[in-house]
């Protein structure tokens, strides 16, 4: 059974590792520093007592939320653990009164993009050289 709820200090060490396997470009310490900011937007799904995926995002301005980072444990994609995490943001950005999400992905990350459309975002510009490697962001919207 699939339990999502809010990050706790105690999960610290199965987002470091997800963090790890999936991306490993954050200081994953960053991520302490982003519980401690906003503990209402940071959200984990855990199964059978472990973290396998969590999504972090943050009121960014008047009215608009941005997702900072949204992963799950390669051993768990497609089990619509992903889906479930976004829809859970979006549930607590609609109560903050939020009217728009904003993210950056990828621009080769083909997965993410079809993850984000399906859920109904839109990309709606670039960023040129946004990501260390020089490679290019695209800049996804959802209306909520
Ligand atoms: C993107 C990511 C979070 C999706 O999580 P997930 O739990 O595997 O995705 P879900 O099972 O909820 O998928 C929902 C839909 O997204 C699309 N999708 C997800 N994974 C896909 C894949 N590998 N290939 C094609 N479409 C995919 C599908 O439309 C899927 O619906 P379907 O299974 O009914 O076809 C996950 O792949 C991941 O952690 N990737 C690495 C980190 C990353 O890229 N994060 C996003 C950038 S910030």
């Amino acid at each position: 059974m699939i339990i999502i709820r809010k990050f706790q200090p105690a999960d610290f060490p199965w987002i470091i590792d997800i963090e790890r396997k999936v991306f490993n470009e954050h200081d994953p310490y960053l991520y302490m520093k982003f519980y401690e900011n906003y503990p209402d937007t940071f959200i984990v799904a855990q199964i059978n007592g472990m973290i396998v995926g969590y999504v972090a995002g943050f009121q960014a301005g008047d009215g608009v939320g941005r997702i900072f980072s949204l992963a799950v444990h390669p051993l768990y994609q497609r089990r619509k653990i992903g889906n479930s995490l976004l829809n859970e943001i979006i549930h607590v950005f609609t109560e903050m009164h939020i009217k728009e999400m904003i993210l950056e992905v990828r621009w080769s990350n083909i997965v993410a993009k079809k993850f984000y459309q399906k859920l109904g975002f839109f990309q709606y510009g670039i960023a040129e050289k946004y990501y260390n490697n020089a490679e290019d962001a695209c800049l996804m919207k959802l209306r909520i």
